[in-house]
């Protein structure tokens, strides 16, 4: 009897674990060959290009061609003192969820695209960070 028990729950377990590996969050990763360093930087580059220059400036100094209409204008994110008030966590959850949701200016826009690749926001924020 104490044997089927045990045969029981490692049946339910393995069940479990085929869901577990059938789940749509992890499926992405092991579909193909992990990204490269570079392809990953490269991705970051240009959806830094495309989609934060525009008003943080080429070198995130807060400059950009859309900064003058910006009230407030976007900080300087080469500020070591700015830069060292935040954290790794918060830098990537305003790229993904916008200023507007944070509190912030809702003129930081959210990406939500990015949420489902999250080595390219950190390869962001690593760009972020890379700017002190
Ligand atoms: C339409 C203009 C605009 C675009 C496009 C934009 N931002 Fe922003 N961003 C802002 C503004 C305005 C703020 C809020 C003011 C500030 O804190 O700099 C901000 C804030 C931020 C902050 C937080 C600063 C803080 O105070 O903590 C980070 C990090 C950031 N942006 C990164 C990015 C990245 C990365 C992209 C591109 C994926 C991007 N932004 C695109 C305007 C923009």
């Amino acid at each position: 009897m104490r044997v089927r028990v045990v045969v029981a729950v490692m049946w339910v377990g393995a069940l479990a674990g085929v869901g577990c590996n059938a789940h749509p969050a992890s499926a992405p990763e092991r579909a193909g060959p992990l990204p490269s360093v570079t392809t990953t930087a490269e991705e970051a580059r240009v959806v830094f290009e495309n989609r934060c220059v525009p008003c943080h400036g080429p070198a995130g100094g807060g400059n950009g061609p859309a900064a003058a209409v910006l009230h407030p204008p976007p900080r300087d994110l080469r500020d070591a003192a700015w830069q060292a008030t935040v954290t790794d966590a918060q830098i990537e959850d305003i790229i993904r969820r916008g200023g507007a949701a944070l509190g912030k200016s809702p003129f930081m826009p959210a990406n939500p695209d990015l949420v489902a690749r999250p080595h390219v926001v950190a390869a962001l924020r690593a760009r972020i960070r890379g700017l002190r």
